[in-house]
């Protein structure tokens, strides 16, 4: 993999490159037309999933309009849950929904001991199918959510930002938690195997609500967990890409045995790469809501996020965060053009 032929793999690797890659967090997504009514014909986000031909339909949509240097694959971070058999619904406006989240031993104990990871054997075929469209002409990124961030939504139960069960969890019955995350990485490690079997280029990790935690906690809740499905994995040679919306913690990350860290608009990309010693590749950081201005502001803040990384290889040009529903789909050919062309070597 490390000698892998895409402009992604190689500034993952920081291998010479010839410009910076570009891809967008969401870029299959509701801004764009076409996934909507891909979307609605297929019966809503789960369904469409659940349904391996349209989930690859839709996975190529941003790159028949822009030239991205990747694919992701379309799915989401909460769909490990199918293995714990609890339900993931998603409503509009209030995002995902579990009716029966885990609060207690007794909740627990309703998840079965026997994982079965053929309940996630649709996503083996959306990634076939993904593969064979993309024909090797660009990578294609699998994912996981770190087990942390994974808890909170099974915690919760929802989007909430309030996190009052997962705090109360962590205050009053940490050895819950840990059997809780202990589940997850199982799940995880399974299902992180799937996919590389079934072909991915990279696997991200998707820590959001890492910075949540303390910096003791950080450790010992969400870094131990990644740490142990990144062992079990990484004999397969597929690069690792973490990401985290926090803003400082980042000290204890060195240890992870990652190649990347994506990382939101508060922070600085090359002070960044220095914090990390040069060992990770860096991903990111425009700010989304700079899509919603005029082209001359957007081209500025591309020279300014370009101008953040002053080094040969190993920044992976992206937004801080996904792109969201009000952003113009020409914005995005804007900036992925602009891109291209102000940071050719
Ligand atoms: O990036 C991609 O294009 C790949 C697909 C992908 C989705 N979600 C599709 C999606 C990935 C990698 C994710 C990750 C994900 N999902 C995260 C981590 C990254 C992040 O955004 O912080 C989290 C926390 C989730 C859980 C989730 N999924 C929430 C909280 C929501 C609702 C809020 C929102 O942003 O819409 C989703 C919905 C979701 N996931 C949509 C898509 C395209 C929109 C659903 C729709 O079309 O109705």
């Amino acid at each position: 993999m490390s000698h892998s032929k895409h402009l992604l793999i190689k500034s993952i690797y920081q291998r010479n490159i010839e410009r910076t890659p570009i891809w967008i967090m969401r870029q299959a997504g509701r801004y764009l037309p076409e996934y909507i009514a891909t979307k609605n014909k297929a019966g809503g986000f789960m369904s469409l999933i659940r349904n391996p031909e349209l989930a690859c339909e839709v996975t190529m949509q941003p790159l028949k309009r822009y030239s991205l240097d990747s694919a992701i694959l379309f799915s989401d971070i909460l769909v490990v849950a199918d293995m714990f058999n609890m339900n993931l619904r998603f409503e509009d406006k209030k995002g995902p929904i579990f009716d029966n989240p885990i609060r207690t031993e007794a909740d627990l104990k309703k998840i079965p001991s026997q994982l079965d990871i053929s309940k996630l054997s649709y996503v083996n075929e959306t990634i076939k199918n993904i593969k064979g469209e993309l024909n090797e002409s660009l990578p294609l990124i699998g994912f996981i959510g770190s087990p942390w961030t994974v808890a909170t939504y099974l915690i919760e139960g929802n989007s909430t930002k309030q996190f009052a069960y997962v705090n109360e969890m962590l205050k009053s019955n940490p050895s819950l938690l840990v059997k809780i995350l202990e589940m997850i990485t199982k799940g995880s490690t399974d299902y992180v195997k799937q996919q590389i079997e079934n072909g991915v280029d990279a696997l991200m990790i998707f820590d959001t609500w890492g910075g949540l935690l303390s910096k003791e906690n950080y450790e010992k809740f969400s870094l131990s967990f990644i740490q142990k499905i990144i062992l079990s994995t990484k004999k397969d040679g597929v690069p690792i890409i973490y990401y985290s919306r926090s803003k400082s913690n980042f000290a204890e990350l060195k240890k992870l045995d990652i190649n990347c860290v994506g990382i939101s608009s508060e922070n600085n990309l090359g002070e960044m790469y220095k914090f990390f010693d040069k060992k990770f590749a860096i991903q990111g950081n425009l700010d989304v809501d700079i899509l919603k201005e005029d082209e001359s502001t957007i081209k500025k803040e591309i020279t300014k996020t370009l101008d953040a990384f002053p080094f040969k290889s190993g920044h992976i040009f992206n937004l801080g965060t996904g792109i969201t529903p009000d952003i113009h789909p020409d914005k995005v050919a804007y900036l992925v053009d602009q891109v291209k062309e102000l940071s050719i070597k």
